[in-house]
């Protein structure tokens, strides 16, 4: 797929549409005047936390010629807390209507100055009070966001959705990107509102799924995650965990360590040889999972791209 759209493509987009941006802004530490852009254009940042890839899709369909896509678990490996940019911009996937926990960690220690700044939260099914809840997170880490919104994508909630069910949905994504466009170019100020009902479902889900408000997902991949006999030693998974969790031993893959719960490792395996544990004292786990045998990842993002985004690994 990626083959066929970089098709006539410059060589600049097809670099950008590939990750290398991430690569060249951030992890070959290319001096700020490369980066940097021409007279009268604004210099865009975004950063963008992915596991399947939706995210990195729309921070890409945000993107121009002008704009550094950094993924945060690349700045969080570098260290690297300072943005400043006319423009700035954060994409993430919502976990229970909350942000990845790196991606909370991530504000709570980030500086960002711009004159104006948005959050596009990417989701499945229901985004309840996503927006409202990441403008109490980052105001409360002392940055505020002018824009925040919500775009829909395919829902990568193993537990709950067949992917080959999801896949199917048309979820009408371009009129959704183009809307958001649209806001950012006339720097519209804008917090996507929530509803009271909005609020009592999200403290629904909480009471649930016994999750603390302070912290969001933040499991162990150890007791999640199973390794099956499937497994052909590839290293994938490896490499697109932001946390770094997974090693190959001589006595096989193993898995150990805080973990997102972002699915970059489930998904991304060739041999679907990553399942979950049968939990049942996990209120979301009790039933397993839908459909073992689907799995998902954005169609315009290569694997390539998802590693280069979240590895922890040097070199
Ligand atoms: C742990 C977890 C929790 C999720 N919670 C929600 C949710 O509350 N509401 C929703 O609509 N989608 C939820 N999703 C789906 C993702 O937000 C959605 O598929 C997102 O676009 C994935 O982005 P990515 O491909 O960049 O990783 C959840 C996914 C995961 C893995
Ligand atoms: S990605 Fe899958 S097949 Fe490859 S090493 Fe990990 S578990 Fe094994
Ligand atoms: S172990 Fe899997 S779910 Fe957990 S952070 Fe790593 S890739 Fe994400």
């Amino acid at each position: 797929m990626d083959k066929v759209q970089n098709k006539g493509m410059s060589r600049r987009d097809a670099l950008k549409r590939m990750g290398a941006f991430v690569a060249g802004a951030a992890a070959m530490s290319v001096p700020a005047a490369l980066t940097s852009c021409g007279e009268g254009r604004k210099r865009r940042i975004i950063l963008y936390f992915t596991a399947t890839g939706n995210s990195l899709y729309i921070a890409r369909q945000l993107a121009d010629e002008t704009t550094e896509l950094l993924s945060i678990p690349q700045m969080v490996k570098l260290g690297r807390h300072n943005f400043e940019a006319d423009e700035i911009g954060i994409v993430y996937p919502i976990y229970g209507h909350m942000p990845p926990n790196m991606v909370r960690n991530f504000i709570k220690q980030a500086k960002i100055r711009a004159g104006y700044k948005f959050a596009v939260l990417t989701y499945g099914m229901l985004d309840f009070n996503a927006a409202e809840l990441w403008d109490g997170i980052s105001r409360k880490a002392g940055t505020e966001f002018d824009y925040i919104n919500t775009l829909m994508m395919v829902d990568n909630w193993l537990p709950g959705f067949d992917m080959n069910e999801q896949m199917k949905m048309d979820k009408h994504i371009p009129e959704q990107v183009e809307k958001v466009r649209a806001d950012l170019r006339q720097h519209r100020k804008w917090i996507k509102p929530a509803t009271a009902e909005d609020r009592r479902s999200h403290d629904r889900f909480m009471l649930f799924a016994r999750l603390d408000p302070e912290v969001g997902f933040l499991k162990q991949s150890e007791r999640y995650f199973q390794v099956t006999d499937a497994c052909i030693g590839c290293a994938i998974c490896s490499e697109v965990c932001p946390r770094g969790n997974y090693k190959l031993t001589s006595t096989g893959v193993k898995t150990e360590g805080s973990c997102d719960f972002c699915f970059a490792c489930i998904h991304n395996c060739p041999q679907k040889a990553i399942r979950f544990q049968s939990l049942p004292d996990d209120p979301l786990m009790a039933r397993g999972e839908i459909n073992p045998n689907a799995r998902y990842r954005n169609e315009h993002v290569s694997l390539w791209s998802i590693k280069e985004s979240n590895r922890q690994m040097n070199g």
